[in-house]
């Protein structure tokens, strides 16, 4: 097959939100640079900070003179390697055409901590992402796709995989088999937290508005669930479950509304990992409430972001050893992605929404 020279692709002003998404039927692609490849994108995995991009609300690591405008949304994407440049030989680089593999999310974030660098590398923003047919990455900015997994589950250990990774395992306080911890919500990356700590063997309590999706965690091993719109004092509820003590760890996902209570059902010396925002970004006024309990409790929190590519290894490394099935709630085709990005707005998923390309 001839090298393709233009993509459909979606792209975002960066402003007016996922509605304003527009369809280029066939917009140009640069000539393969010598330590670049060429990757037929086959599934992409919405987030949060997808939606969030769009209306321009992310902007904390957005460069407004660096960002192309027009741009293609979504951090996450996996698929087939279809052209490589003159400079990617398999014996020196390990990649080559027909490579099954998933997009690294910073693109320039090899291992160790992140950093404001790493960030600027950020694909879907500042830099092109992943809602296109083809797109072009260095080849060292990609990780093999576990073999036993589908397009549409795999694709979910980028941005999903990578930051439940970072939290349990690279932080003050490494998961381990035996703890407890709470997830909070039931979107896409507390699911993947609520897999990955089960195959830990560690005991997990979700919380949820819905108690039909709280159901499917339980059948996904959930150990207690929560409905926190039922039980608004949760924290509560937490700690009869363990018996006054508090969880080791706590996924904390959701921010403004949430955070306090998160304190509240902490163990002495347990840890916070903050990851998002999703029931607001919260403000000063709160944050003498977050320091007392800190130190009250003589617990610890700590700011989370993905993980460079170290990272993605160890949690591909890992899902084909445990042998984890990924939970997708839907599947969307590539057209009707804005439909994809309401239905995440919605809020009426569980775990994993996806765009396929293939
Ligand atoms: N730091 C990082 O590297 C990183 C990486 C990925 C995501 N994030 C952030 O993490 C957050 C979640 O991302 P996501 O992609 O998983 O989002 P998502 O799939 O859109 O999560 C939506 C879910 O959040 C839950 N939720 C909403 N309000 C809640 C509340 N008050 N208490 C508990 N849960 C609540 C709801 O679960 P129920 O319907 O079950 O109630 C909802 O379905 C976002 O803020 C995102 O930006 C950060």
């Amino acid at each position: 097959m001839p090298t393709p020279t233009t993509t459909r692709r979606w792209v975002s002003d960066l402003s007016s939100g996922y509605r304003a998404l527009e369809l280029q039927p066939s917009a140009p692609l640069p000539t393969l640079l010598p330590h670049q490849v060429l990757i037929r994108i086959k599934a992409v995995s919405l987030n949060y900070r997808d939606l969030d991009a769009m209306t321009g609300y992310y902007n904390t690591f957005r460069t407004h003179s660096k960002t192309p405008l027009p741009l293609v949304p979504c951090s996450d994407g996996a698929g087939i390697i279809v052209a490589v440049g003159s400079a990617v030989d398999l014996a020196e680089t390990g990649v080559a055409v027909g490579d099954e593999v998933l997009c690294l999310y910073n693109t320039e974030h090899m291992a160790g901590p992140v950093t404001a660098y790493h960030m600027q590398t950020g694909s879907g923003l500042p830099l092109e992402g992943c809602l296109t047919e083809y797109k072009i990455l260095p080849h060292y900015a990609t990780v093999r796709k576990p073999a036993y997994l589908g397009w549409e589950q795999a694709v979910t250990l980028v941005g999903g995989g990578s930051t439940c990774w970072t939290a349990f395992f690279c932080g003050m306080r490494p998961l381990r088999p035996g703890m407890t911890v709470l997830i909070l919500g039931t979107g896409g990356v507390s699911i993947v937290a609520l897999q990955i700590a089960k195959a830990m063997h560690v005991t997990t309590i979700v919380t949820s508005s819905s108690d039909e999706k709280l159901k499917t965690c339980a059948t996904l091993g959930a150990d207690y669930c929560i409905n926190y719109t039922h039980s608004p004092n949760w924290s509560e509820e937490v700690l009869r479950i363990t018996n006054g003590t508090g969880v080791d760890m706590v996924m904390e996902t959701a921010g403004q509304k949430t955070i306090i209570q998160s304190l509240k059902s902490l163990k002495w010396g347990g840890l916070i990992n903050d990851i998002g925002y999703v029931s607001g970004k919260g403000s000063d006024a709160e944050l003498l409430g977050v320091s007392l309990i800190l130190i009250r409790k003589h617990a610890m929190m700590q700011g989370v972001i993905v993980g460079g590519k170290d990272v993605l290894q160890e949690v591909a490394n890992f899902y084909e050893k445990a042998r984890i099935v990924p939970f997708v709630d839907r599947v969307f085709p590539f057209d009707q992605a804005k439909e994809a990005f309401a239905y995440l707005e919605s809020q009426k998923h569980m775990g994993k929404v996806i765009i396929n390309l293939e």
